[in-house]
């Protein structure tokens, strides 16, 4: 899928294991431990691409953004594993599950330090570190709300869509938006880039909520059945709570903080008696209709390729 940036990527890895490699022992451990066990990358990957995109393309004054972005994303899930109790990411032990929960909150900080130290050695200027700050405050204020909303089955489509905004679509926008400008893309089209990757997000989440519901803990490497066991009520649910005739035993599940594993089980195939599945999915493949229309027309023609293959796996995705 990224074959224009395969060989970016490639460095980016070698970018990744050196801001992880600290003066403490365990540090690095950690570090090293988070950065070698996978990831689709595809936060740096849109960064790259954009920047591709761009008339000022420059690999190396690129990288560090790039290598920043991931770092954050991989910060968030450290303490998203703390958060939700979660043993295995990426087919491996989560920081929490191999070391402790102590470890893996500090393991996050630090890489989130390394992260803005690679920002200002990028010397981005203040536009870019105040966009990143914003981010990592974002997303603690949408884990937050989802916090506050958990067990709470409002069955609102409005604060679903508010909540995978601040998790997944600003993040995914800041990427391809943030990329552009470094590439030195006319902010006209830095901006319809951004609109792109707002909408990819919002896909991304609402299939990462499918997965979820539809995949083995094999399969996507984390556990299922994570979201309802959590509180947290995804698309498919919500319209569930609208259309199923077991509603109010579904309701009933999901708002008990002390649910069985039988009962996690029972809701997900209620959910699954439904169309939330179909309506979850014909949503993702809206978003991602948008995306692909609002592409700059401008674009290089390998990068509009790339960009319109990324739209395609983020609909297609089984992990
Ligand atoms: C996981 O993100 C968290 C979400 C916002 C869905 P990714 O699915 O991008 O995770 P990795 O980096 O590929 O493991
Ligand atoms: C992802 O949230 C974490 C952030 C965006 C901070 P989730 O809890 O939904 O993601 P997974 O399922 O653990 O990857
Ligand atoms: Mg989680
Ligand atoms: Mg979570």
């Amino acid at each position: 899928m990224f074959d224009v940036i395969k060989s970016d990527l490639e460095q980016l890895e070698d970018k990744l294991l050196e801001a992880v490699t600290a003066p403490d022992d365990l540090v690095t451990e950690v570090g090293t431990h988070l950065v070698t066990s996978g990831g689709k990358r595809i936060r740096p990957a849109l960064c790259l691409l954009s920047a591709h995109g761009g008339r000022a393309f420059d690999l190396a004054h690129t990288l560090p953004l790039a290598t920043a972005l991931e770092l954050i994303h991989t910060a968030s899930l450290v303490h998203d594993d703390v958060i939700d109790k979660a043993d295995t990411r990426r087919g491996a032990p989560t920081a929490n599950a191999k070391w402790d929960n102590k470890i893996a909150i500090l393991a996050g900080d630090y890489i989130f330090a390394r992260a803005f130290h690679l920002v200002t050695e990028g010397g981005y200027g203040d536009h870019v570190s105040g966009r990143l700050a914003w981010l990592v405050g974002n997303l603690s204020v949408g884990e937050i709300i989802q916090d506050k909303q958990m067990y709470k089955a409002s069955r609102d489509e409005a604060d679903y869509y508010d909540r995978i905004q601040k998790k997944t679509a600003d993040f995914l926008e800041i990427c391809c938006d943030l990329g552009a400008r470094v590439g030195g893309m006319e902010p006209q089209e830095a901006d319809a880039l951004a609109q792109y990757g707002h909408d990819i997000g919002m896909a991304f989440q609402i299939t990462d909520d499918l997965l979820d519901i539809c995949e083995t803990s094999e399969q996507i490497g984390k556990p299922v059945g994570n979201d309802i066991r959590q509180g947290i009520i995804t698309l498919p649910v919500l319209r569930a709570l609208h259309e199923s005739d077991d509603r109010d035993e579904l309701l009933a599940i999901v708002q008990n903080a002390q649910m069985t594993s039988d009962m996690v089980e029972r809701a997900l195939d209620i959910v699954k008696a439904t169309d939330g599945i179909d309506f979850a999915k014909a949503k993702a493949d809206e978003f991602l209709a948008h995306a692909k229309d609002v592409l700059p027309a401008a674009l290089p023609s390998d990068i509009r390729d790339a960009y319109e293959q990324v739209a395609d796996f983020i609909g297609d995705r089984d992990f």
